[in-house]
This record gives structure tokens, C-alpha cells and sequence, in this order.
């Protein structure tokens, strides 16, 4: 591993198990991949196929039916899965922030924003009275909130929706993390706002390092802000690669399929719904788990798990028929 890399996951598994143990979900199964300092990583995929829960298994915030059960989390070469729980506190927040898309769950309503700030910045920094002061005003002007003065004494409610979640994100940067990772569950947010917030999110990159995840279903905000992508289905990697690559030449055929389905949001004659459902993680079918819905599949496909096919530098598709027509 070099320096270069900021989070290398190796054989990452993350199951839930059901109250009697008799059901298995693998919603992580065997995920491996790096984060470089400085990249903006897309992390996409259909609903349930296992974003959030590798997110979660990063911070080890998982909920109590799940856990992780195999592979390393090496973040600036420490691995996570060997801290102790106080160190996982201490790193979560400070060294790694998390950021859930929804700004209202994020902010407690019953706080003002200087007082949800400046909590943040008392817990991981020695920051007090004025000098903390002086850095909630100051990290509220670098998300653009007009006299800061005026809003540390605001409550969530008296925000737009744009301006919690702008705060939502000065809360994540306060401590200078050096990962951020951005998880939107919900399509159903602006999208112009969105885009207004992650370019802010990418100049703030700009000026203190962050490197940035986001987990997304918005394929044009992966195309105009992200430098890499990782295709995910049923729990796995199936793609992986810089961001051009994906739009110009998609190589496995279901991040084709994503593609095709999202470009319908703008010209709804092209669009083309990926066929079929995304399959029970608890019963996946044997080979391939994408064989079903596949119009490449064969007996071998059926049958046989693929490997991880090599597609060139930064490349590589999860596929027996990986970049075919
Ligand atoms: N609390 C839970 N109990 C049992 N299974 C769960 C639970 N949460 C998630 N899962 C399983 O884990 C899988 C992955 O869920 P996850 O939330 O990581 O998906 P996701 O890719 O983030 O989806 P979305 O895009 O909808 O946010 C789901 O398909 C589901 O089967
Ligand atoms: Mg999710």
C-alpha cells in the first residue's frame, strides 16, 4: 500500500443474520478496493445492493443484526477492524466523517446551530469560548450561510432545506476529516440543489484535502464530480474504474444497463429500464448473480462465478463476457 492510498479494503464481508441464525443476508460479500487521497469516489448501484452497509461496516456503525465477518479496513494503514471501540470513537467524526443526505434526520431540532457545532468541536478539538466562536463563524462562511453571527442562534426549523444541509456538511468538515463520505438514500432531493451542494463540497476539497465518497443513484452527479466509480450488485464489486472510462465504455453489462436507465431521466424515449429485479441477497442465484438479467449470459455464466477480469490501469469488471456489445 502506498501513501498515495488513504483506505485500502481487502475481502470485506458484512452479513445480517436473522434472530434464529437460520437466514443469511450477505450484503457485503468479498468487496475489495482503495480510496487514493484526493479522489472523489462514486459508489453506485441499485437500491439494496449494499452501499449503505459498507459505509457502515467502514465506521463500524453497522446495526445490531449485522456484522462484519471477514477481511481489513486499512485506513492510513491502521486496521479498523482491530480497534478498540474508543478508537473507533475517536476516529469516527474526527478522522472519518459520514454525511446522510437527509438534513432534517442529521440535525437535532431541539439545538441551535451553533450550539450543534460548536458540540462537534469541543468533543475532537481543544477549540473553547472565543476561539471556538470565532471557528463555527468561520466554517459557517465556507459553506456560504450569510451572517453567521445571526444563525449560531437559528434552529434547524428557521433553515431551507439547502442551508441544514450545508450546515450538515460544516458539521461533517469542522474537524478536518480526512475522509468524507456522503451517503443519499433518497432520490427525491432537488437535484440542482444537490449539485449546488456536492460543487461545494468538491471546493471545499479543494482547500483542505478532504478526500470524498459519495454514495449516489444521481449518474449525473457521478459524471460531472467524480473521478472514480465502483459499480456494486448483489453485495460485490462488478466494476470498478476512472470516471470517463464508465461513461465512454462501460464494462460489465449491468453497469451498461444502469446507464441506459438513467439517461431515460433526461430523454424518457431512450430509456430502458434494467429487466427483472435485483436478486434475494439471502438466495442468490448460483454463477453469476447477474446472469438473470443478462443478455449476455451463458451456461458458464450460470454456473460459474466470474473472476475479476483486468480491463486496463484502474480497471476491472466482475464478468465472463466483460466489454462485449
Ligand atoms: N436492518 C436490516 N436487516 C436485515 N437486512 C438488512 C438490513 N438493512 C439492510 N439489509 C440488507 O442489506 C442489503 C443491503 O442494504 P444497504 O442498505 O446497504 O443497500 P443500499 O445499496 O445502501 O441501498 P439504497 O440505495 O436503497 O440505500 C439489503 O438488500 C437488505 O437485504
Ligand atoms: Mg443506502
Amino acid at each position: 500500500m502506498d501513501n498515495n492510498t488513504l483506505l485500502h479494503v481487502t475481502g470485506l464481508k458484512t452479513y445480517f443474520f436473522s434472530f434464529a441464525g437460520t437466514r443469511i443476508v450477505k450484503a457485503v460479500d468479498d468487496v475489495s478496493f482503495d480510496i487514493r487521497r484526493g479522489d472523489r469516489l462514486a459508489v453506485i448501484g441499485e437500491s439494496g445492493c449494499g452501499k449503505s452497509t459498507v459505509a457502515a461496516s467502514l465506521l463500524r456503525v453497522l446495526p445490531p443484526s449485522a456484522k462484519t465477518v471477514g477481511g481489513e479496513i486499512l485506513f492510513e494503514g491502521e486496521d479498523l477492524l482491530k480497534k478498540s471501540n474508543r478508537e473507533m470513537n475517536d476516529i469516527r467524526g474526527r478522522r472519518i466523517a459520514m454525511i446522510l443526505q437527509d438534513p432534517m434526520m442529521s440535525l437535532d431540532p431541539v439545538f441551535t446551530i451553533g450550539r450543534q457545532l460548536g458540540e462537534t468541536l469541543e468533543r475532537h478539538t481543544p477549540l473553547r469560548g472565543e476561539s471556538l466562536l470565532r471557528r463555527i463563524k468561520e466554517l459557517l462562511t465556507a459553506v456560504n450561510i450569510q451572517e453567521p453571527e445571526r444563525r449560531i442562534n437559528q434552529w434547524p426549523h428557521e433553515m431551507s432545506g439547502g442551508m441544514r444541509q450545508r450546515i450538515v456538511g460544516s458539521i461533517a468538515l469542522s474537524c478536518e476529516p480526512k475522509l468524507l463520505i456522503c451517503d443519499e438514500a433518497t432520490t427525491n432531493l432537488d437535484v440542482t440543489l444537490q449539485l449546488q451542494y456536492l460543487n461545494l463540497l468538491k471546493e471545499l476539497q479543494e482547500k483542505t484535502g478532504v478526500t470524498l465518497a459519495f454514495i449516489t443513484h444521481n449518474l449525473g452527479i457521478v459524471a460531472e464530480l467524480c473521478t472514480t466509480v465502483i459499480v456494486m450488485y448483489a453485495g460485490k464489486i462488478v466494476e470498478r474504474a476512472p470516471v470517463m472510462d464508465v461513461f465512454d465504455s462501460p464494462a460489465h453489462p449491468y453497469t451498461k444497463a444502469l446507464l441506459d436507465a438513467a439517461f431515460g431521466l433526461q430523454d424518457t424515449r431512450k430509456r430502458r429500464p434494467i429487466p427483472g429485479e435485483p436478486p434475494n441477497l439471502a438466495n442468490l442465484p448460483p454463477g453469476c448473480s447477474f446472469h438473470p438479467r443478462c443478455i449476455h449470459a451463458d451456461d458458464r455464466c450460470r454456473k460459474e462465478e466470474p473472476p475479476e477480469a483486468d480491463m486496463g490501469p484502474g480497471r476491472s469488471a466482475k464478468c465472463w463476457h466483460p466489454g462485449k456489445e
